[in-house]
Parts: structure tokens; C-alpha cells; sequence
């Protein structure tokens, strides 16, 4: 197949721009099924799968045997005519003319038989071309896209956040430390929410999009020990503010997601009609209401507690929307959190519970903007007001009320992919006892 002959280079997402036409395919041996004078190789290119048939009496001996001894994941090049096929996946079939295998793949360590967890993880360089992984990191790719459209066209400024950071944002327990030269210690960043907040005072309205870290030493279906996150801020917003904003994030993702990843839900066999439910407005809850709401469902949960796993998708469940719970007890909170001035225990924050049993994918709220309580609220927390100071000078200097929120990216895929663990919903997971490959 030299490369100046006139056949075209197609990809198998856009077959059908080329119904009975010539193409040529270039891309790897995903499966094989053969039957006497016919192969039928499952051809996958990154863009998709489709089937090519390789008919003994169509080609060149040559090219048959090429059919005959390719194996698993060989890649390969074909020229064929594509032709329509209601019943082939992907709706296209190519009969092939010419087969050229580039390297031949020996041993494939991912068969079609079932494997653990574990192995997979191990071969997570490879797992990502198994279809569904496939499906679930273009979803992934559709996801990252909406937020940014999102924020993009309501003039929101991407303020991109540090990694090394100085203090903790998110609580002391789940930091990473990092030898910063001699003498010095870093973290690397739980949040990039105090940056925003300085960035807000400056642009009006931010966001930052990127990895987080928490030295998270529990083993869950959520949490990883690296995750992608993006955090939106903005001046003169109040709680109210934050919850709408939030509400349309989320609706703006899924209606993307529906838009342009049919094929990839249809692969992972989510039912879409959840989804189609997800509109604003989401239900609110105030946390004492959640309090009550489990109590009555016969949970043991105390006033004052933050909710767990099975909490959570106790309340998330009973609602076919993402529910926004609304004024935890600050105490369970981080120290920024503004408190309610209509009972000051509580905290001006909302967690948004996505439905079907997938508990918290946003947390956010608004911020403590006077001065003296932030001061009292970094001493309670026994942090090191040092390293605050900057973050203090936004209360000196033209405070306003203001708030933001963070979603977590994995956690999203994960529940529009219906994924369990949210390990599949990054490429290359980062969790307790396991940074290889
Ligand atoms: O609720 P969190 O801890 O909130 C913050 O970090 C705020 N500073 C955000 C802000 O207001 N700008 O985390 C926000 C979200 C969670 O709802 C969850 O979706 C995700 O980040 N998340 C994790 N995802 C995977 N693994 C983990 N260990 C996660 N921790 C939080
Ligand atoms: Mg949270």
C-alpha cells in the first residue's frame, strides 16, 4: 500500500461518509472470529470498532493468510469497501481487498476471559483499550469539554492554581508533603479555593481546573489519592448564588454527555433515562432536614456528624435529581466556611448528592469574609496563621461575600458512566498502595 495511491484514510468513527467507497483503515486487532474462507476481524482504530470480512475468494492469497495468522491487538493496515449494515456494531461493514499486519502482537496478557481488579490495574496501559474503558475516558474527554464550554461562555477567566502549596486547605490529615529544597516543606494542593478567592477579587469571576491531592489512607469506591477538580469563584455571591450555579453546571455536563455520547452509553449499557431527568432547579435539603429525613428511614445518624457513604446514597436515592444539602454544622466543615448568621452553628455550604447511589460530587459554599472570624477560625483550627496572612489580606482589602464550589471529576464520570469505582474513571488511577503503571 504505497502512499501515494489515491484511497483514503478513514476513520471508523466517520464510515459513513464513505459508503461504497474504497478506505483505508489503519489501527489494531481488537477480535477475531474465522469460519472457513472467512475472517471477521473486529478492527479498532481509537476511533471506534467496526468489522472488516476477509473473503478467501475476494483477495490475494497473501492477504488471506495475513487474515489467518493475525493475532490480538497486532495492529494493522486494511483497504476495503465500506458498506452499510444495520446489524454490524457501529452500523458499518468493510469487505476487505488488502491486509498488511505493521507488527504482530504475541501474547496479549489481557484476554477476553475475565480478569481481577488487580491485574487489570497492573496493566492499565493496556486496559485502556478495552472497550469500556474506551467509553468511559471519551466520556471523561466530553465531560472536561462541557466545564469548560460552561464557564468559558458565561465570562468566567481560567485562573490556573498552584500544585505546591504552602498550608492546607482541606484539613491537615490528607496532606501530601513534599521536600521543597533545603530546609523548606511544601504540600501538594488539597484545593486550589484559596487561589481562586484572591483571583475573584481580581477577574470577578475564575475558575481553575486541575489535579488535587489528598493523602487519602482509607481504600473506597470514591476516592482517590490524585483527582481532577474544577473550582469556580466568584465575588458578590452568596449561598443561594453558589447552588444555582452549581445546578447548572451539572445539567449543562449531562445534557453534553446525552448529546454526543450516545454510542459510548450504549457500550457501557447506561440507562439514559435517569439522566434525561437531570434540570435545574435540584431539590434542597438543609442538613438538619437530612438529619431527620434518615432517622425516619430508621438510621442511627446523629445531629452534628458528617454524612457517610450509606447516608448519603440514602438520601440521593430518594430523589431523581442531584439533591443540593444545604448548612452542615460548621464544626464538621472547613475553616473558611461563613456561618449562618440565622444560627450560627451552622455553615453556609452545600454538598451536591448526585442520584443513584452516588453520594457527594460537589462540595463548595460560601466564605467567611470578615476579618476577625477568619482569624479566630484559623486559630481553632490550629493552623499556621503565617501562612495565611496573604489569604487574610483579601478581608482587608475590599472583602465582599463571595463563594465557589469544587466538582470532582471522577466522581462525575463514574456516575454518568453508572461506574463503581471511580479508579476507572481516570486514566492512570492514583490510590492507596498503587502509583504503577
Ligand atoms: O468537598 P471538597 O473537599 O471541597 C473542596 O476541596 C473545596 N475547597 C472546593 C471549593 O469550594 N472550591 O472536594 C470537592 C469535590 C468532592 O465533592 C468530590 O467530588 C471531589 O472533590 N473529591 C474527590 N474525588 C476523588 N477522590 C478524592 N479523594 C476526593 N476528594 C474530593
Ligand atoms: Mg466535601
Amino acid at each position: 500500500m504505497p502512499s501515494d495511491d489515491p484511497v483514503q484514510v478513514a476513520t471508523i468513527r466517520r464510515l459513513g461518509e464513505h459508503v461504497g467507497r474504497n478506505v483505508r483503515l489503519r489501527g489494531w486487532l481488537y477480535n477475531k472470529r474465522s469460519k472457513g474462507k472467512l475472517h471477521f476481524l473486529q478492527v479498532r482504530d481509537g476511533t471506534g470498532i467496526c468489522q472488516a470480512v476477509v473473503f478467501r475468494d475476494d483477495v490475494v492469497p497473501e492477504t488471506f493468510a495475513e487474515a489467518d495468522r493475525i493475532t490480538q491487538e497486532s495492529s494493522l493496515e486494511l483497504e476495503g469497501a465500506v458498506r452499510a449494515d444495520a446489524r454490524a456494531p457501529g452500523g458499518f461493514e468493510i469487505s476487505v481487498s488488502a491486509l498488511r499486519i505493521v507488527h504482530l502482537a504475541r501474547d496479549y496478557p489481557i484476554a477476553k476471559k475475565e480478569h481481577g481488579p488487580d491485574f487489570l490495574l497492573s496493566n492499565r496501559h493496556l486496559w485502556l483499550r478495552s472497550r469500556l474503558q474506551w467509553a468511559k475516558l471519551r466520556v471523561r474527554h466530553t465531560v472536561v469539554r462541557a466545564i469548560r464550554d460552561f464557564f468559558d461562555s458565561r465570562d468566567f477567566v481560567l485562573v490556573d492554581a498552584p500544585i505546591f502549596t504552602p498550608a492546607a486547605c482541606e484539613g491537615t490529615t490528607t496532606l501530601f508533603e513534599v521536600k521543597y529544597f533545603e530546609d523548606e516543606k511544601a504540600y501538594l494542593t488539597q484545593s486550589g479555593q484559596l487561589y481562586m478567592e484572591a483571583a475573584a477579587m481580581a477577574f470577578g469571576k475564575v475558575y481553575c481546573f486541575g489535579p488535587t491531592f489528598r493523602a487519602e489512607k482509607s481504600k473506597t469506591r470514591r476516592h482517590l489519592t490524585e483527582f481532577w477538580m474544577v473550582e469556580p469563584e466568584v465575588a458578590y455571591c452568596d449561598l443561594n448564588g453558589v447552588m444555582e450555579l452549581a445546578e447548572q453546571l451539572v445539567s449543562a455536563i449531562v445534557a453534553r454527555v446525552l448529546g454526543v455520547n450516545r454510542e459510548e452509553l450504549k457500550i457501557l449499557e447506561r440507562d439514559t433515562a435517569p439522566l434525561e431527568k437531570i434540570s435545574p432547579p435540584f431539590p434542597r435539603l438543609k442538613y438538619d432536614d437530612a438529619v431527620r429525613f434518615l432517622n425516619g428511614k430508621g438510621l442511627p445518624f446523629q445531629w452534628g456528624g458528617d454524612f457517610g457513604a450509606p447516608d448519603e446514597a440514602a438520601i440521593s436515592n430518594s430523589f431523581d435529581r442531584p439533591v443540593m444539602v444545604h448548612r452542615y454544622p460548621a464544626a464538621v466543615k472547613a475553616f473558611y466556611m461563613k456561618r449562618d448568621p440565622e444560627d450560627e452553628r451552622l455553615a453556609l455550604c452545600v454538598d451536591v448528592l448526585a442520584p443513584e447511589g452516588t453520594g457527594e460530587i460537589i462540595g463548595g459554599g460560601q466564605r467567611e469574609d470578615s476579618l476577625e472570624k477568619l482569624e479566630a477560625a484559623i486559630a481553632a483550627h490550629n493552623l499556621p496563621r503565617q501562612a495565611f496572612e496573604w489569604y487574610l489580606d483579601l478581608r482587608r482589602y475590599g472583602s465582599v461575600p463571595h463563594g465557589g464550589f469544587g466538582l470532582g471529576v471522577e466522581r462525575t464520570v463514574a456516575w454518568l458512566t453508572g461506574t463503581e469505582h471511580v479508579r476507572e474513571c481516570i486514566p492512570f488511577p492514583r490510590m492507596l498502595y498503587r502509583i504503577y503503571p
